[in-house]
């Protein structure tokens, strides 16, 4: 038996139950089963056909992926953009081609492993800070930021896991104090937050502020695939440098086709987006205010957060995923919640909560900045 066996950590794969509630999913606008990106899929892959067949830079780039790109780049109103596979390759081929070194990157302890991945790389001198705390950053900024030529702040904008917000205003003075460039990852904001979904910089209205955004079409997008948004230079040395970019089959015909109807779909999306703050600020009310559709709820022990997420799927027919070391540090059970949800699911999810488990446990907010979310 392996030990993480004994330890309750071994993972395996269970095809999700269709009947079941799904308060686990990252489609956040309902956009996944969508009929329009049903359609725009079908219309496309009639005419085109299925894979891409080749690299971007041999045979593989496709109308549609300009397409997508110059669409990403209007609505996130930068000079360009660029489509990888998945989100991961995206950070992962960015921070990899822009760092050596010489340079140092500063990190919050909580960033999505594709961040923790692509540092490492990048063989860059790395800085953890503490989770959201800008004290500490301050703190690595000033001891550290003159020994570099390149310094680079880095922060998920809606952490993953506790769906908290980092507090990106006083990251961005930091950026402007200490002269580094500022990396947002808006994986689990982009099309939640701002006038059109572009993201939470611009709901912050400090786009203008960050160097590098990266976003996924995975999540509220409903489709697949990661981009990077920036300056046509950094687009340009990724096309030329980032080995996940250049080395792997260009996304292929069907989720790019999905992710042009959605990012349409995104910008004109407010009633969707008016539908899940209503789902957040419910819930919040029922459980802890949350500023984003994550929430987590913590557990004691790894056993406590299975025993009690296996209840919720057995006995309520709700799916509701424990997520476990070293994914997050204290496990817990992970809820999302979508624009397709109603009171009535949600209403559902709380009697199931609360009939498993007794005393739910408050969710410490790490980011203090104060984000009207209804
Ligand atoms: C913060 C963050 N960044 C990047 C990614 C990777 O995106 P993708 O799933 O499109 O590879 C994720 C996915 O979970 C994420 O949560």
């Amino acid at each position: 038996m392996f030990a993480i066996q004994k330890n309750n950590l071994y993972r395996e794969l269970k095809p999700n139950n269709p009947a079941a509630l799904q308060f686990s999913t990252n489609n956040y606008l309902g956009l996944a089963g969508d009929e329009r990106l049903k359609q725009a899929v079908i219309e496309a892959v009639k005419k085109y056909g299925v894979g891409s067949s080749g690299s971007r830079l041999i045979s593989g780039t496709h109308r549609l992926h300009l397409e997508l790109e110059e669409k990403i780049a209007q609505l996130k109103d930068t000079e360009r953009a660029l489509v990888f596979s998945t989100g991961y390759a995206a950070n992962l081929g960015t921070l990899s081609a822009i760092l050596s070194e010489q340079d140092a990157v500063y990190s919050d302890q909580f960033n999505h492993a594709s961040i923790i991945d692509g540092i490492k790389l990048s063989r860059a001198n790395k800085f953890i800070y503490k989770h959201c705390d800008t004290e500490d950053l301050e703190r690595l900024l000033s001891e550290n930021a003159h020994k570099y030529c390149l310094n680079l702040i880095i922060t998920d904008s809606v952490f993953s896991m506790d769906g908290d917000l980092a507090p990106l205003k006083r990251i961005v003075e930091l950026k402007k104090k200490y002269n580094a460039l500022l990396f947002v990852d808006e994986a689990h904001s982009f099309g939640i937050y701002g006038p059109h979904g572009q993201g939470l910089v611009y709901e912050l209205g400090i786009n203008n502020e960050i160097d590098i955004q990266m976003g996924t079409l995975s999540k509220a997008a409903g489709s697949e695939g990661g981009y990077i948004a920036g300056a046509n230079d950094l687009i340009e040395y990724l096309i030329n440098k980032s080995r996940p970019f250049i080395y792997s089959t260009a996304p292929a015909i069907p989720s790019v086709a999905a992710s042009i109807r959605a990012i349409d779909i995104i910008k004109e999306g407010n009633d969707l987006r008016k539908r899940l703050y209503r789902n957040i600020e419910y819930l919040g009310q029922k459980l802890t205010p949350s500023h984003s559709p994550v929430f987590f709820k913590k557990f004691g022990t790894i056993e406590q957060a299975l025993n009690i997420s296996g209840q919720l799927l057995e006995k309520h027919n709700i799916q509701a995923t424990a997520i476990r070391p070293p994914t997050v540090q204290t496990p817990g059970i992970r809820i999302s919640l979508t624009a397709l949800h109603e009171r009535r699911d949600i209403d559902c999810l709380i009697e199931g909560l609360i009939l498993l488990s007794s005393g739910l446990i408050r969710i410490k907010k790490g980011g203090n900045e104060e984000f009207n979310a209804s």
